[in-house]
């Protein structure tokens, strides 16, 4: 394939020199001339293992030249890769200026010339930045519609500084967010001999993965270095420690935990968090990841609360409140504290969950229900069928096998309000609405 690169920093000249080695015809495109300089000399303009070979390599070959011209690289080229940087600004927010003029720049491009071509933005942007910024700039200067008289996709970048050619081969991951089918195709063309998950979805679903990502990797490391410093001060080698919690690849390093609902509750996960972070302080440690995640959690619980009484009915139908489907236990249960908000501020409850009725007749937490929440086990009933005629507004609690379909058993004026993901289903205003999607 005929590529450009637009931008020839760190991403763009990694992807530069890997692409040509692939035995693409690659064309740089860089304002500086110092960079076009170096590359046509067949050196690196950036210090990253094994580019400077590559990129000598390439150039010797002919499959690699650097140009200042824009224009002239997408006339001669299908499709234009843009890393060009997406910086801060000083009060956070992402400084677009570059990847906006390269936009402008490549459509005035695309204007001038007969066959479709490919817009891939590999920088680091926003989600929405793409149909908010991107598209609205191609648009403009190329007169046509994206998706139709072009093509144009996010492909987020996952190299590491350090290992970039080695991850550029060996990547975690491709993401493709992309305006049609065929551009699609062509760019996944590109990465068809990766041995890597090639994933294909909406743009802006690509836009967030690598937010997704880094926020990710920041807080691991954070969370690493806490749960260090309290290793170290109570005298435990962290490194065995963390070594251990590594190994788990069940709860530890797993999807577990990691998908989008309800607050977390139980018997464990809160008093131990209160017992380590007191631990902490003690030790006159600041922790402030760990401190952060019960008071994250709050207000988790808070949102839920406000966005059942937001549905504005009074009689509500609870599906499920023990804190995890398949449990009797209530102890720190946040549904609990949901339901208990909703009778302070008068609402009219009906409540049915099986594991909760079933421990209410025999089992050990009999006295938790009967003598501590007495005023919440009096609303319970013994079908899901009698919370389904109670209830304007239906909440699912936990993701009990039950539940499912209960969307489909609504009647008209019903809303459910999903805490558990028992729907797919994206927002319906006055039908379904999901407590984080
Ligand atoms: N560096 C990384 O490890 C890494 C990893 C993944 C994603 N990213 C993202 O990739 C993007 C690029 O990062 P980088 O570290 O390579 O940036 P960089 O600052 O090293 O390089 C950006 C280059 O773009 C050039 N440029 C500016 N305007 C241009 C224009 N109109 N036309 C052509 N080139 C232009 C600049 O001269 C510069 O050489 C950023 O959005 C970054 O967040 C970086």
């Amino acid at each position: 394939m005929r590529i450009s690169i637009f931008g020839l920093g760190y991403v763009g000249a990694v992807s530069a020199a890997c692409l040509a080695k692939n035995g693409h015809r690659v064309v740089g495109v860089d304002p500086n001339p110092t960079k076009v300089e170096l590359i046509n000399d067949g050196h690196t303009p950036v210090i990253e293992k094994d580019v400077g070979e590559l990129i000598a390599a390439a150039v010797r070959d002919g499959a690699l030249e650097a140009i200042g011209d824009g224009a002239k690289a997408v006339a001669e080229t299908e499709m234009s890769l843009v890393c060009v940087g997406t910086p801060s600004r000083p009060n956070g927010s992402l400084d677009l200026q570059y990847v906006e003029r390269v936009a402008t720049e490549i459509g005035a491009a695309i204007a001038a010339k007969d066959d479709r071509h490919l817009v891939v933005i590999r920088s680091t942007i926003l989600p929405g930045t793409m149909r908010e910024v991107v598209i609205p700039a191609l648009e403009a200067a190329t007169g046509g519609e994206a998706g139709v008289d072009f093509g144009v996709c996010n492909n987020p970048e996952f190299l590491r500084e350090g290992s970039a050619v080695y991850d550029f081969f060996n990547p975690p991951k491709t993401v493709i967010g992309e305006s049609d089918e065929t551009s699609g195709d062509l760019l996944a063309s590109l990465y068809s001999d990766l041995d890597a998950p090639l994933i294909r979805t909406a743009i802006e679903v690509a836009e967030m993965v690598k937010y997704a990502d880094n926020a990710w990797h920041g807080l691991k490391v954070g969370f690493g270095n806490e749960i260090g410093i309290i290793c170290k001060a109570l005298g435990i080698d962290s490194h065995r420690v963390m070594d251990i919690f590594c190994q788990d690849q069940k709860l530890n390093l797993s999807p577990y935990y990691l998908k989008p609902g309800f607050a977390f509750g139980g018997s464990c996960l809160p008093k131990d968090l209160r017992a380590l972070t007191y631990r902490a302080r003690a030790l006159d440690l600041e922790v402030p990841i760990l401190s952060s995640v019960l008071s994250s959690n709050r207000m988790h619980i808070e949102r839920g609360l406000n966005l059942i009484m937001g549905q504005g009915n009074t009689n509500i139908g609870i599906l499920g409140f023990s804190f995890k489907p398949g449990t009797d236990d209530l102890r720190e249960s946040p549904i609990v504290e949901v339901i208990e908000g909703l009778i302070g501020k008068g609402h009219e409850l009906r409540i049915y969950d099986r594991n909760v009725s079933l421990a209410r007749l025999t089992g050990a937490n009999r006295d938790y229900i009967v003598n501590r929440i007495p005023h919440i086990s009096r609303l319970m009933v013994d079908s899901i069928d009698e919370v389904l005629a109670h209830g304007d507004t239906l909440v699912v609690g936990n993701g009990d096998a039950e539940f499912d379909g209960i969307l489909d058993r609504l009647r008209d004026g019903q809303v459910l309000v999903d805490l558990a993901r028992v729907s797919d289903s994206t927002s319906i205003p006055g039908r379904y609405d999901g407590i984080c999607w």
